[in-house]
């Protein structure tokens, strides 16, 4: 017997502040939630034989989950719902977000962690809905290390450990973020691979390089703990090059990284697996920030780009 769909069903979407890639190694990071990452609603189909129509203009996907179907999108999307026990006909799932797709900010676990909440309802236990949305995540992903459905499904600023409970941390001071998309497509599991083939092939300073992603995390948290943004941004800062001496950053993400310096950031670096996708700048706290945001914000217009600032504090 399969579940009926609930009317709505949401997730958060996601940036990693610190360690990203060293987590697939079992090192720490720091990721937060991004509120209202996505909204999936469900209505009924007049035919209860045609397969889910799954639409989510902002993404610009419309598609039909065919269990034979060779689009990650659809069968991650069916193998979550078959893991919850939920219909794969009959339904439309509309879905509304303003996160940018591919991005790094988590779309793809906010889509498979609502498809579980849609069959579970919103008051699942995290760690079901987690292990849901993992299925999908590896169609995605291929290695996942959990992170990036950890916190679409929980919200608020946590240290993830693979396979350890997370830590809620609670920030002294709000953390005031911008969030650049470079608009430029990058594929997570391209850039884990390419991360995998350097360590293998250079393991001593590869490990060195993985452990000092993690040292910046630990020193990272304190700065939250305290409130010293200063820190922090310099902690954001290392971790881009270390993230770059990995291999995943561009020439266009250490472009912004330089413009977000020079503009008044107290740091930046690329969030989460690189490439492309996103680089976070750290404003100085709300009293400074109302003059450096908008000449910052101004820096990255002329580059043809869209900022957006977040707030990130404890829920
Ligand atoms: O998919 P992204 O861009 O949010 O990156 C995920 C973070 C990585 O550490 C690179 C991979 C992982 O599974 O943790």
């Amino acid at each position: 017997m399969t579940r009926d769909l609930h009317s709505h069903a949401s997730a958060c979407g996601k940036v990693i502040l610190l360690g990203e890639h060293a987590v697939v190694y079992g090192y720490p990071a720091i990721a937060a939630g991004l509120p209202n990452g996505l909204s999936l609603s469900a209505t009924r189909h007049a035919d209860p034989a045609k397969p889910i129509h799954l639409k989510i203009p902002a993404w610009e996907l419309d598609l039909h989950l065919d269990a034979i179907t060779h689009h990650p999108v659809a069968r991650a999307c069916c193998e979550v719902l078959r893991f919850c026990g939920g219909p794969l006909q009959g339904w439309t799932i509309t879905g509304q977000t303003s996160l940018p797709a591919r991005a790094g900010l988590g779309s793809s676990a906010a889509l498979t962690v609502a498809m579980a909440r849609l069959v579970l309802g919103e008051d699942a236990e995290v760690d079901t809905v987690m292990e849901a949305s993992l299925i999908g995540e590896r169609i995605f992903h291929e290695t996942p290390s959990g992170i990036d459905s950890l916190v679409a499904a929980r919200g608020g600023i946590l240290r993830f450990v693979r396979s350890q409970e997370p830590t809620p941390l609670t920030p002294a001071l709000s953390i005031p973020l911008m969030i650049v998309p470079s608009l430029l497509p990058r594929s997570t599991a391209t850039q884990v691979a390419k991360v995998r083939r350097k360590i293998e092939r250079f393991p001593n300073p590869g490990q060195a390089i993985l452990s000092a992603l993690g040292a910046v995390v630990d020193e990272g948290m304190t700065a939250i703990q305290t409130g010293n943004l200063a820190d922090l941004g310099e902690m954001m800062s290392i971790s881009h090059e270390l993230l770059s001496a990995l291999g995943v950053s561009s020439p266009r993400l250490d472009q912004l990284f330089h413009c977000a310096l020079e503009h008044g950031a107290l740091g930046a670096k690329l969030t989460g697996a690189g490439g492309g996708g996103c680089l976070i700048a750290l404003l100085p706290p709300s009293e400074a920030s109302e003059s450096s945001e908008p000449v910052m914000k101004t820096a990255f217009c002329q580059l043809n780009l869209q900022p957006f600032v977040v707030n990130l504090a404890h829920p």
